[in-house]
């Protein structure tokens, strides 16, 4: 319904119909308020006009009316609240079994890198009704990932990542747009998300097979850099086990426990000594500077899939 309202985007993601209803229940509310209020203040500036021999009269306290004003107010906005916070916690958390490709922003433009291979610039393919798990950085300033049809914007930050989740409902092309003023070219951020039915885009990813699967290169990254000189598979003395180390709970030495997620991999190549496991020496150099955030990405990859 909402794709034959003039200027409004198209509505083409699982969650985009549920975003929608919120909205415009905001618009009905915003628009109600408006009109009674524009109302009442033309009918008492006729009802109430000067005229000979009338006087004010003040009212001095009404318990009901102050009642009113506080307590409908607070019904609506613990409607919208409850709403928006229930829409939000269910959009933030990915399905487990959701496809994970990485988003690196730069000034500007956007790189997209596939589990399989394929790295595309300001270019997305994802297949219809599968849930895409975007997990995101920037190399430099904050950029923002936003794709008006699937109803989703997700800041891209330096120095960390975010996630955002979309399962695409419709095939088609679809505008990407950085919705985050990052410099000069800002306004040529933008891209395109072509969604695709899942055979066709079978069809696409062979044709691309060429490309080393991320892990791959990962793996290869790992070598070249001499991280495998201290971390295997098998725990070492100077490091731990990395299989099926990614998604588990690790102790640091000053007993906090910490979820190993792409966050946590991440710091803990630019920045080793932030948080040293419990039994290991704080012996591994920092590589902040050595290791770009494609690069980064690809460590992280190689390291999820030791299994
Ligand atoms: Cu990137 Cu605006």
């Amino acid at each position: 319904m909402q794709s034959n309202i003039p200027l409004f985007p198209e509505s083409a993601s699982s969650i985009s119909g549920s975003v929608d209803q919120l909205y415009f229940f905001l618009v009905a509310v915003s628009a109600f308020f408006a009109l009674l209020i524009f109302a009442l203040v033309a009918y008492f500036a006729i009802r109430y006009r000067r005229r000979e021999g009338r006087q004010a009269r003040q009212i001095h306290g009404s318990t009901a009316l102050e009642l009113g004003w506080t307590i409908i107010p607070f019904i609506l906005v613990m409607v919208m609240f409850g709403w928006g916070a229930g829409l939000y916690y269910r959009n933030s958390r990915a399905p487990l079994n959701a496809t994970e490709i990485y988003v690196v922003g730069k000034q500007w433009m956007w790189k997209m890198q596939h589990p399989e291979g394929p790295r595309e610039i300001n270019e997305l393919h994802v297949p219809v009704g599968v849930p895409i798990r975007l997990i995101m950085t920037s190399e430099d300033v904050i950029h923002s990932f936003y794709v008006p049809a699937f109803r989703i914007k997700q800041d891209a930050l330096p120095g960390r990542y975010t996630s955002q989740w979309f399962r695409a409902t419709k095939p088609g092309k679809y505008h990407l747009f950085c919705a985050e003023y990052c410099g000069t070219e800002h306004s040529g951020m933008i891209g395109s998300v072509y969604v695709m039915e899942r055979a066709e885009y079978e069809e696409w990813l062979r044709s691309r097979a060429a490309e080393e699967p991320l892990s791959a290169a990962g793996k290869r990254l790992f070598d070249q850099l001499g991280c495998s000189g201290c971390h295997r598979e098998r725990e070492t003395s100077r490091g731990p086990a990395l299989a099926g180390l990614f998604g588990t709970t690790a102790v640091m030495e000053d007993g906090r426990r910490v979820t190993v997620d792409e966050g946590y991999l991440r710091e803990s190549i630019v920045n080793p000594r932030a948080k040293t496991v419990m039994g290991y020496e704080k012996v591994m150099p920092t590589y902040q500077g050595q290791v770009s955030e494609d690069d980064l990405v690809r460590l992280i990859a190689y390291i999820k899939s030791v299994q």
